[in-house]
């Protein structure tokens, strides 16, 4: 049961009486944050009785008075300025453990407005490098289609891969100029991301290049402008504002000469580099020509694109095999190209696209950036292929809500995608950019794989299986002599699970907002917030049912033999009894990460339990029974939880 909901459900009508909308005011009963108050609070009296001028004590007792909640709540109590402390009752407790304990679900019912939602994760670009944020998205998006699903909506997910960008017409280029077809035949794969790679670098070369008189001229106006600033009228304390901030101006301008200078040096003293430069000056030109070629239809050009495509997908395939993330749709933006005219074509007929500089623009109300759908040149953008991506989630998918698991840079692009779909006629689909920060090196800037590219990803994978697995021999080594040892192989295969599944599940505890650091140590400690803490846990309570011999479907079949007469057996009652409010605020907010802070706080609620309370060998039968049960509850909901993050369990580690 969602006992938040419950709460919320039987405060609804007493709260009704003194004010006529009341939600706000029951979204404030939440569970306490320090047992001393019980197991939830309701913090709404000092805020109601801003409005209706009454005494706090006085009002929150008359509310106490109206509720109806004595089989469910101990006599709630008011603490402090006003607080309502609501204690749930033993047998209530007692009855609920024991009904989500036999139930399949563990007590998670599904929503009762079930939604279509499509979600929108992972979007790696074909033949360009896929970095640690398309693995950020890949985990995040791909708990969220879990937990919604668990939550009872239609869930379909869809990558949208990059399959269609300008980053073609580099790798053509690149293949028509400089390929190695001995390496090509090796690892096409390998050798396409080298191409990107080198094209990339040379066509930046002569864009450099072409900033640099730009900048020295910005250098120099903003010298005149700092010697102008100094006669400015003005009190000592505003021209010594106006100049620092000139100053820092200026700064930011060397900072940027600076970085520039730097990549035209690191061309021109490579020899092998500097001779590729000189002989291509339009490379960059050439290369977007061969971007419009491709799209334009050009035979060559499509036969390439049809080439290089299988092969690299197929790259990004054993990635995702080794994550085992599988999706419904991986349509791609070359699947919508043929109906991109066309929607430029509704637009402008609906009279919301006009043409500004040759271009072709959305121009949102209030937002200075108009949204561009067709550039000056005539070629449709990542906008227009957005645009064409919702009229068919909507029209062929039926969906009813749409996520973009992206990260947060793309903000600004997403927020003028979902106003112009709205101002298209989309007016009742629910859209939520799903936004995440940046993974970061231990020199807080963004984190490279050491090749930067799919290869660099699966080596970052490898990586982290090779460091569990020293992790589990150390673990191993530090049991005692008689306990069985495992197996190399059992192993290795302990450590594939500990080792993505701390990957994972780093990606996922970090509220999705902020940036986190990329530490494997970190990731990987077995005591913690970690994946290796919860895979532990779950299999330390499977090591107790093992060791007591105990069938599960046997022990499963006594319903009803929970009882709860230590305080720890009821605090992890009561945890084990959130799963559901967990899990419907994770769907509702898109945050996995309320989910990671429940697993370990579950985790550590088992850990005191099973610290004071003896299991196997509870005083009597009937208290072993209840013991094992809860035991056993709990494992089901770690390893549902880790489930719906994605990540494996072992029963024995
Ligand atoms: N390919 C994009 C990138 O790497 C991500 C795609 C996100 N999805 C979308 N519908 N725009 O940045």
């Amino acid at each position: 049961m969602n006992i938040q909901a419950e709460l919320r459900r039987r405060f609804a009508p007493v709260l009704a009486t003194y004010i006529n909308e009341p939600a706000k005011y029951l979204e404030m009963i939440r569970p306490v944050q320090d047992a001393k108050f019980g197991d939830y609070q309701a913090n709404f009296v000092m805020p109601l009785n801003g409005q209706l001028k009454r005494k706090p004590h006085e009002l929150a007792n008359e509310i106490i008075g109206k509720l109806d909640l004595a089989d469910m709540c101990e006599t709630p109590t008011v603490a402090g300025p006003g607080f309502i402390n609501l204690k749930l009752r033993e047998d209530w407790l007692e009855a609920e453990t024991n009904r989500i304990a036999a139930d399949p679900r563990e007590g998670v019912e599904p929503v009762e407005k079930s939604k279509t939602y499509v979600v929108d994760f992972s979007g790696p670009n074909v033949a360009k490098p896929m970095h640690v944020g398309h693995l950020r998205s890949t985990v995040i998006g791909d708990s969220i289609c879990k937990i919604l699903k668990f939550v009872g909506h239609t869930v379909l997910s869809d990558n949208h891969i990059g399959d269609w960008g300008t980053q073609f017409g580099m790798i053509i280029y690149g293949y028509k100029h400089f390929l190695n077809q001995a390496a090509f035949q090796e690892d096409a794969v390998q050798e396409l991301a080298r191409l990107y790679r080198l094209v990339h670098r040379l066509s930046d070369y002569y864009d450099q290049r072409a900033l640099q008189p730009k900048l020295d001229k910005a250098l120099a106006a903003k010298l005149e402008e700092i010697d102008a600033a100094a006669s400015l009228p003005g009190d000592d304390k505003q021209k010594q504002k106006r100049q620092k901030k000139l100053v820092e101006e200026l700064e930011t301008i060397r900072e940027q000469i600076g970085s520039s200078r730097k990549k035209l040096i690191s061309v021109e003293t490579d020899p092998a580099l500097n001779h590729y430069a000189m002989q291509h000056p339009e490379i960059s030109v050439k290369a977007r020509l061969e971007t419009a070629k491709l799209h334009g239809g050009d035979p060559e050009n499509q036969r390439l694109w049809n080439e290089f495509v299988p092969a690299c997908l197929n790259a990004i395939q054993g990635v995702y095999d080794r994550l085992h993330i599988t999706f419904d749709y991986a349509l791609g933006e070359s699947f919508y190209q043929p109906m991109l005219a066309d929607v430029v074509a509704d637009l402008q007929a609906k009279g919301l696209a006009k043409e500004s500089e040759g271009a072709m623009c959305v121009f949102i109300p209030g937002t200075e950036a108009p949204f561009i759908v067709r550039k000056s040149d005539g070629a449709f953008t990542y906008a227009t292929t957005d645009l064409a991506t919702i009229k068919y989630r909507r029209e062929q998918l039926h969906a009813d809500g749409m996520l973009y698991v992206v990260d947060t840079r793309q903000g600004d692009h997403f927020k003028l995608l979902f106003e112009t779909a709205k101002l298209w006629g989309y007016t009742d689909i629910e859209f939520k950019h799903v936004n995440f920060g940046t993974v970061c090196g231990p020199d807080g800037k963004p984190y490279k794989t050491r090749e930067g590219d799919i290869v660099g990803l699966e080596s970052l994978l490898n990586e982290a299986v090779a460091e569990a697995l020293k992790v589990i021999e150390s673990e191993e080594l530090s049991k005692s002599e008689d306990r069985a040892r495992l197996d190399p192989a059992t192993q290795q295969k302990i450590a594939e699970v500990v080792g993505i599944g701390g990957i994972k599940y780093a990606d996922l505890k970090h509220s999705r907002e902020s940036d986190y650091e990329y530490s494997l140590q970190k990731m990987l400690a077995k005591n913690g917030d970690t994946a290796t803490y919860m895979q532990y846990a779950y299999a330390r309570v499977c090591g107790i049912l093992r060791k007591g011999d105990i069938e599960r479907e046997t022990l499963r079949a006594q319903t009803g033999s929970i009882r709860l007469g230590h305080p720890k057996e009821r605090t992890l009652a009561v945890q084990l009894n959130q799963f559901t409010e967990v899990l419907y605020a994770a769907a509702t907010d898109c945050r996995p990460s309320y989910l990671t802070d429940y697993l370990f706080k579950t985790a550590n609620a088992f850990s005191s339990f099973y610290d004071e309370c003896a299991v196997l060998k509870a005083e009597t039968p009937e208290l072993r029974t209840s013991r094992l049960q809860l035991a056993d509850l709990t494992a089901r909901v770690l390893g549902r939880g880790l489930e719906l993050l994605g990540i494996q369990t072992i029963e024995q580690m």
